[in-house]
């Protein structure tokens, strides 16, 4: 027996039913360069991982012309990778190949969700893919509307998702080409309204969405030559931004799709944690797909995905993973239904390191409300402070300082 079919991390059943699939736990990777490889593929659901989307296929005869470097990075205060760029296209591997690995992988792996993502121009292509992986045994398909660096066919540059037509016509032809296989479309953040084109979708008769592609992004400037990121001798390009930079985004556009539109949703666009697939959850994602934290981190990070899932299903009683979906939708409303609440900062001197952030940050981008006091611990001045929380986000030891409401604080005795 090998010491992965023991699995010691994981207490919980954390299967999940999606589409008319059974995913095995709610962790999938998404199109990109770990699914383009039939072995790395094969390494990756040998460690746990419950499905895969293999990288975007077209028909064969589509010229895929990349370029070389393609990743910059926007590292933050010293977190690595805080967000990736990419000038990657679609899969080098048409439909040929792709339809191959679909079923090896199948045959190898039967009880694995084997996804295929396919990007064409006309309509007989999209249907022709469609009609070929699922004959191959693919388990769903998803429709990439959305590539940051546009699409195949007319309009080069555009992405499909950003038009409500091109979205509703081409979704309808992939889905009428669909003989029993669900049919997800990948749209982009990159839109006016998103509702738009989700209703889009969901009259198209597709049966899910994928929430969201890449953001086009310029990663950055070389200040002494002024070549953008990536730099190929001398030129560069926009980029697909990817990786934690993007979650809150992705959190936006589900949450606004699942609160408006009756249709599954595949998240994607930040996710490098379980705890981040929780979220992504509780605002009404189904299954969840990782990328950049995988070329990151390798996909060794299932261990840690299924694990922390696990003990928090424990922590929080809950029996299954069905019990997060949706569960922060309630709690999200409009500004105008925000209850107002009354509340001010308050400093835990036993804590406070003196460090004087909280003063300059509230002098400087409050309401001048924190002074200075002789013992150098900070004190609130309840008249001027408006409780809007910046000295709580900026104090590095934490629970220091909270918002509290105004009665809370008649107990406590300030000294210095
Ligand atoms: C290098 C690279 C290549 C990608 N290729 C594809 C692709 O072929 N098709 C596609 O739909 N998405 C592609 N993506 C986007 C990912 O599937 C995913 O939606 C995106 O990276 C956001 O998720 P993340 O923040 O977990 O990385 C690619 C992403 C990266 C980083």
């Amino acid at each position: 027996m090998n010491i992965r079919d023991i699995d010691i991390y994981t207490t919980r059943d954390l299967s999940y039913d999606f589409l008319g699939l059974r995913f095995e736990n709610p962790f999938i990777l998404a199109a990109a360069p770990s699914t383009d490889n039939l072995e790395m593929v094969r390494r990756a659901f040998h460690m746990g991982w419950a499905g895969a989307i293999l990288k975007t296929t077209s028909v064969e005869g589509t010229r895929v012309d990349l370029a070389y470097p393609m990743m910059s990075t926007f590292n933050h205060d010293g977190k690595k990778l805080f967000g990736m760029g990419n000038i990657d296209l679609i899969s080098e591997h048409h439909v040929d190949k792709v339809e191959n690995n679909v079923r090896m992988l199948k045959k190898e792996f039967p009880e694995k969700i084997v996804g295929a993502s396919i990007m064409a121009g006309r309509k007989e292509d999209w249907q022709h893919l469609v009609e070929r992986l699922e004959s191959a045994g693919v388990d769903f398909i998803e429709c990439s509307f959305s590539c940051p660096q546009g699409n195949i066919g007319e309009d080069p540059g555009k992405m499909l998702a950003q038009s409500v037509v091109a979205t509703e016509l081409t979704a309808r032809w992939v889905k009428e080409a669909a003989k029993r296989i669900p049919i997800s479309i990948k749209i982009t953040p990159h839109v006016t309204d998103i509702l738009e084109i989700a209703r889009a979708v969901k009259r198209s008769g597709a049966d899910a969405i994928t929430a969201s592609n890449s953001l086009q992004a310029l990663m950055g400037i070389d200040i002494r030559t002024f070549v953008p990121y990536p730099q190929l001798n001398g030129r560069s390009t926009h980029s697909g931004l990817t990786g934690p930079a993007i979650k809150p985004i992705t959190l936006k556009t589900i949450s606004e799709i699942a609160r408006n539109v009756d249709i599954p949703i595949l998240g994607t666009g930040g996710a490098s944690t379980w705890s981040d697939a929780v979220e992504f959850t509780a605002v009404g994602a189904g299954v969840v797909q990782f990328c950049t934290a995988v070329m990151h981190h390798g996909f060794r990070i299932i261990d840690d995905l299924k694990s922390g899932l696990s003990h928090y299903l424990d922590d929080m009683n809950f029996t299954s993973v069905t019990n997060i979906h949706r569960r922060a939708l309630p709690h999200l409303v409009t500004h105008d239904d925000l209850p107002r609440c009354s509340v001010r900062s308050h400093i835990n001197d036993a804590l406070c390191i003196q460090c004087e952030v909280c003063y300059v940050a509230c002098r400087d981008g409050g309401h001048i409300a924190i002074d200075r006091r002789p013992s150098k611990i900070p004190i609130v001045s309840e008249e001027r402070c408006v409780g809007c929380g910046l000295c709580e986000l900026v104090c590095p030891v934490e629970g220091c300082i909270e918002m509290r409401a105004p009665q809370e604080f008649s107990t406590v005795n300030y000294t210095g």
